[in-house]
């Protein structure tokens, strides 16, 4: 995983959930939960998840790969990143079109735009982004969350795909926080767009993102540093900063300049470069 050198090492919130790592049993998972372990600073749990587990959520590499387990709930409702398969694979399978509203929201009038996205969490986003074409930095404070994505990234690396490996090849990984990121960035880096999906209070989502949303909550809470964010990154952005809500929230801050507007979430687009609404 990169850390950017000008984002200081990040840490899970304190007072958060307690995670412990675990392996399947196996020799090589349970060398790689220690490796993973040691990294993230959490404790090892020398055994599989079966059994009482004194921890919140467990962080458990399996026949899937990386996975984050509740253990109070069946041990396949863990969550983890799956751009091969899953329901963000068969999204790309099935073809993505640049005049979906997400793909309206950044713009492609002037080609592809370069774009940080400074909330990945589980890269759902950011994946469908480089899909389009976007070259995508993207950001995640949580490195827990973050392992699980760089876990999704390397499988789908490994998956023998060309067109997959293409798409995950547009997408760099740093953990850290995001403002951090974006007030240091130099003027050479500043991407087109800074695309924000910041975690509300009492969001609804599908059922999948229901019970990612839920094992995410207790990891992160809610991102009440969002108006800050979206500040930084109005500063930053050179053609405009998407803000990605819940159909019926309040917009974040009242100057938008163009809303697109999906079935259940809303893209509010703030323009910052020469572009007036209409010109998009
Ligand atoms: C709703 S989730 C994003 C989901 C993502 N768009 C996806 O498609 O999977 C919000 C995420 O943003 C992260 N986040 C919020 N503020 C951040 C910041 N300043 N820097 C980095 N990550 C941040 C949170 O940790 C959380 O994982």
């Amino acid at each position: 995983m990169a850390y950017n050198g000008g984002m200081p090492a990040p840490q899970e919130k304190s007072g958060g959930p307690r995670i412990v790592v675990s392996g399947n049993g196996t020799e090589l998972t349970e060398s790689v939960a220690a490796a993973l372990a040691a990294r993230l600073g959490l404790p090892l749990l020398a055994r599989g998840i079966e059994g009482s587990v004194a921890a919140d959520l467990v962080l458990c590499i399996g026949a899937r790969g990386l996975e984050l387990v509740d253990p109070a709930s069946r041990p396949s409702a863990g969550v983890h990143v799956d751009l091969v398969r899953g329901a963000t694979g068969h999204r790309r399978r099935s073809g993505l079109s640049r005049s979906q509203p997400i793909g309206r929201a950044v713009g492609f009038r002037h080609g592809p735009p370069t774009l940080v996205d400074a909330t990945a969490g589980l890269g759902r986003d950011a994946f469908l982004l480089a899909c389009l074409g976007c070259t995508v930095v993207a950001v995640e404070r949580s490195p827990v969350l973050a392992a699980l994505l760089e876990d999704g990234l390397g499988r789908a690396r490994a998956s023998g795909d060309a067109a997959l490996t293409a798409v995950v090849d547009r997408i760099s990984l740093r953990v850290g926080d995001a403002r951090s990121l974006l007030a240091c960035l130099p003027p050479a880096d500043r991407p087109d767009v800074v695309y924000l999906d910041p975690m509300y209070p009492h969001e609804e989502r599908s059922a999948l993102a229901k019970k990612e949303m839920r094992v995410c909550r207790m990891l992160v809470g809610d991102d009440a540093d969002a108006g800050e964010l979206l500040r930084l990154a109005r500063s930053v952005a050179r053609r405009r900063v998407v803000l990605k809500r819940h159909r019926l929230a309040p917009a974040l801050a009242d100057d938008v300049s163009i809303r697109y507007t999906g079935r259940s979430v809303r893209y509010d687009v703030y323009l910052t470069g020469t572009e007036r609404p209409g010109e998009e």
